[in-house]
């Protein structure tokens, strides 16, 4: 196992049965020589190598035992892995209230100490870190999906992803190399669980967080798509959350099946191409040298794709289309094997590479919100999360170098 010496910071990839085909996972323990809570202050710059390594190699680390840390040692950790990360919380300075804007139905909020970390989770808390009263709704894909699951499966146990995506709002800010999430209060609830294309079922925790590598999805492809992958910009659709408001997705939360209600042009905040996100879609991980697949199948709008042979460049504009071809690309993926389902304890310090992976909400949780005849809600069934994501000053590299790639993160005008 890497490590600087007998008692420093190392890590382990977790158990085969958890990781199984995924690539994803690992357990960073951070040594005797470090205080049980993390303290940046305490690495020295070989523990601060180890932990890039066991990210970029494993995609998602987890630190255990962390209750209590302090607030400020998130963002801090975040520039770790991205020094050019900028103080700003990728979906802004504040939190999201715009109404026109799908993300603010999470009604986050943001920690008074430490603005660059969102509050997530489910229930009310009452003088929280500063703030009166605090609501906090977890959004589940029976808000997003075409055809939710029905509430028999409901009552039986049953979820979904609720939409695979990256940390990024594909306007004006480019995504963070890496999202952290601190678990405050994990909810005591059975576990849930989700079906695949082939018939199979996994039992995964009840708001688990899930996972598939970029690097696992490319894997997959055709040799074929590959060589289309690596030859393709996609552009993504201006205010590409405002534009997908009305729109619903598959039940694998992969893409959106359906046209026509999209929201257009006329009816969106005011944007320029010049902030709309443009990006290759095999990236370059940082750590190693493997090529990822990573593209938003829901928020896509134009691809743009050379022809090797002659440097000629073909636009796809059609966004069903888009859709369609991003969806048969990516949707290979969606099996037990290659999902990685964080099962959350309190206090975990969970990092993940918010450019090596996609990740989604799972669960069903704010059904254990109802207040019963006290007018009370039951503690034990409520969640609390703090998010760190940060906009970066770099843009994600491609995979493939040629003349004419866009790595400046949006379109060029
Ligand atoms: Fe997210």
């Amino acid at each position: 196992m890497p490590s600087r010496e007998e008692t420093g910071l190392w890590f382990e990839p977790l158990p085969a049965d958890i990781r199984k085909q995924s690539d994803i996972g690992a357990e960073v323990h951070l040594g005797a020589l470090s205080p049980p809570i993390l303290d940046l202050a305490t690495l020295t710059e070989a523990d601060k190598d180890t932990l890039r390594q066991a990210l970029f190699e494993n995609q998602v680390i987890a630190i255990r035992n962390q209750a209590g840390i302090d607030p400020k040692t998130l963002p801090a950790l975040a520039r770790l892995f991205d020094p050019t990360a900028s103080d700003i919380h990728s979906a802004g300075e504040k939190a999201v209230s715009d109404p026109r804007n799908i993300l603010s139905a999470y009604k986050a909020g943001r920690l008074p100490c430490a603005p660059q970390v969102g509050i997530i989770g489910s229930g009310t808390f009452k003088n929280y870190q500063g703030i009166p009263e605090l609501e906090v709704i977890h959004l589940d894909h029976t808000a997003f999906h075409e055809t939710p699951l029905t509430q028999e499966k409901l009552d039986a146990g049953y979820t979904r992803p609720y939409r695979w995506h990256m940390d990024t709002p594909f306007y004006e800010r480019l995504p963070g190399d890496v999202t952290i999430l601190h678990a405050v209060q994990v909810p005591q609830l059975p576990d849930q669980t989700i079906s695949f294309p082939d018939g199979s079922e996994e039992q995964i925790a009840a708001g688990a967080t899930a996972f598939f590598s970029g690097a696992r999805a490319f894997e997959l492809l055709t040799p074929e798509q590959q060589e289309f992958a690596l030859n393709t910009t996609v552009t993504y659709a201006p205010q590409a959350y405002e534009y997908i408001r009305h729109c619903k997705a598959t039940e694998d939360g992969m893409t959106i099946p359906t046209m026509g209600r999209e929201t257009k042009a006329e009816d969106m905040s005011p944007w320029s191409w010049d902030k709309v996100a443009e990006h290759p879609m095999v990236w370059r991980n940082p750590g190693t040298d493997r090529p990822f697949l990573q593209v938003h199948g829901c928020c896509v709008y134009r691809l743009t794709t050379r022809d090797p042979s002659t440097g000629n460049f073909s636009v796809m504009d059609d966004v069903e289309q888009v859709r369609a071809t991003v969806y048969a690309m990516q949707r290979r993926i969606w099996q037990a094997g290659h999902i990685y389902a964080h099962r959350w304890e309190e206090g975990d310090l969970v990092v993940f590479h918010n450019r090596g992976v996609m990740h989604s909400i799972t669960g069903q949780l704010a059904q254990y919100q109802k207040k019963d005849a006290e007018d009370e809600v039951d503690d034990t069934k409520k969640r609390l999360m703090w998010q760190c994501t940060m906009t970066s000053g770099t843009a994600p590299k491609a995979f493939r170098n040629y003349d004419g790639v866009n790595e400046t993160g949006f379109v060029r005008v």
